[in-house]
């Protein structure tokens, strides 16, 4: 058995926070240890406490005054889009035709996906992201790659191939049948191989037929345990060409809705314009609505109601993401910064430790998967990330001013990177330190 004693400054959620000052909602352990035995959390609290139950010998790491968290978690973003980043375009619909289309045509080249994939998984470690749920491109070749390089890094991934069969170049497009039967190949190829999952993958309703999203409705009502992935309501452009193949729907998410693709384990990307109505069938179907601020604003798509949505009588489940290549940082930090700006401007405020509750136990909940990941709880994966909050110069400046927890959880996120993280653990693995 393989044991590890880590001490450092704990910070785990319970539960959502109700307000800055619900310190029940949290765990927090100033001298805290955390006792990991073959990638498992086995106890984590006070560090002298912690020590007792570690066999003799057991090796030591050292982190204070860091901070150790749950590893971060990324619930939406295009593993073929790495290159894409930072694409100037107009909006959703020019970006897409110009930059992102033909880019993901690449990824029927084993070789470049695997290229691609190697740098995805170091950039998620180096920002501190432990557990992603990505799209793939169309080719299998790229699912193929995404789970293999997960698998050698034994992190806990969520992805799947994009169905696609129409509005986009030859080169990316699917059948129905194709879809179908590739899908139901990286199935039985990665779901539940290493921490592997797999996600029914229609990419949005403008490039998916009905003949398509029937079959989409099949491999949701054959694998109802899956995660199901799609683009919901991000720009008006968008909103009205969509409904304009879909003249029978009453609106956008009643599309998703007539192929069965609603439920609790359904992520919809975006979903920044919902009506009233369609809020109210998220709500009631467990539908979880996965905010993505860097991208909403490099795309100009809108601004995201985040704390408007989770406050309704009907409140809709949220997650939060990068949705890289259309957002502008793989950091989960810079994210949250970008989603606290944007609730400033719809006269809201977004308190640290809910931005910090959102990006570990929320998302987790938003996948349910809290019994492996997002916490610190003894018995879940020992996926972590160090904070450092003095990483760089004026970080250390600002540091000396601040008194307490929420305080410095801000400063973290205002201010950080990816060089704010000390380290990332994987199973109990640190990772970060093997690609400096
Ligand atoms: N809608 C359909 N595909 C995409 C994509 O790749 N990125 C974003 N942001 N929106 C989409
Ligand atoms: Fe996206």
């Amino acid at each position: 058995m393989t044991t590890t004693l880590l001490r450092g400054r704990l910070l785990s959620f319970h539960r959502a926070p109700l307000s800055l000052a619900d310190s029940q909602s949290y765990l927090y352990e100033e001298d805290g240890g955390l006792l990991i035995e073959d990638g498992l959390i086995a106890a984590a609290g006070p560090y002298a406490d912690v020590k007792t139950k570690a066999a003799e010998g057991t090796a030591e790491i050292d982190h204070r005054p860091h901070l150790i968290l749950p590893g971060l978690i990324d619930m939406h973003l295009h593993f073929p889009q790495m290159q894409v980043i930072a694409s100037y375009a107009a909006n959703l619909l020019e970006w897409l035709n110009t930059y992102t289309f033909p880019e993901e045509c690449r990824f029927v080249e084993s070789a470049h996906a695997e290229r691609i994939a190697t740098h995805f998984y170091d950039e998620l470690i180096r920002h501190g992201t432990t557990t992603a749920v990505a799209y793939c491109s169309v080719h299998k070749t790229s699912a193929d790659a995404f789970f293999a390089e997960a698998m050698k890094r034994n992190m806990r991934m969520v992805g799947g191939k994009v169905m696609m069969d129409r509005n986009a170049p030859q080169g990316l497009l699917d059948t129905p049948e194709m879809g179908y039967d590739e899908t139901r190949h990286v199935i039985a190829d990665w779901h539940g191989k290493g921490r592997n999952h797999v996600a029914i993958t229609p990419r949005f309703a403008i490039t998916s037929t009905p003949a398509q999203m029937e079959a989409t409705a099949a491999l949701a009502r054959e694998f109802p345990d899956l995660h199901i992935q799609t683009h919901l309501s991000e720009n008006h452009d968008e909103i009205k060409y969509t409904c304009e193949l879909y003249p029978d729907a009453i609106d956008y998410t009643d599309i998703y809705a007539r192929y069965g693709l609603l439920g609790p384990k359904s992520l919809f990307g975006h979903a920044i314009h919902l009506s009233e109505r369609e809020a109210d069938v998220m709500s009631e179907t467990g539908s979880v609505a996965i905010h993505c601020p860097t991208s909403n604003l490099f795309l100009g798509s809108g601004l995201f109601p985040l704390k408007a949505l989770a406050r309704r009588e009907k409140p809709v489940r949220i997650g939060v993401a990068t949705d890289i290549g259309g957002g502008s940082s793989y950091s989960m930090l810079k994210t949250m910064d970008e989603a606290y700006k944007i609730q400033q401007l719809l006269g809201e405020r977004l308190n640290p430790l809910e931005s910090y509750y959102l990006m570990t136990r929320g998302n987790a909940e938003a996948l349910s998967l809290t019994d492996r990941i997002g916490t610190l709880d003894p018995g879940t994966e020992a996926d972590l990330v160090v904070l450092d909050a003095a990483a760089t110069p004026a970080m250390a400046l600002k540091l000396e001013t601040v008194k307490t927890l929420p305080e410095e959880l801000f400063l973290l996120q205002t201010m950080g990177d990816d060089r704010t993280v000390a380290e990332t653990y994987v199973a109990g693995v640190a990772m970060k330190a093997g690609l400096r």
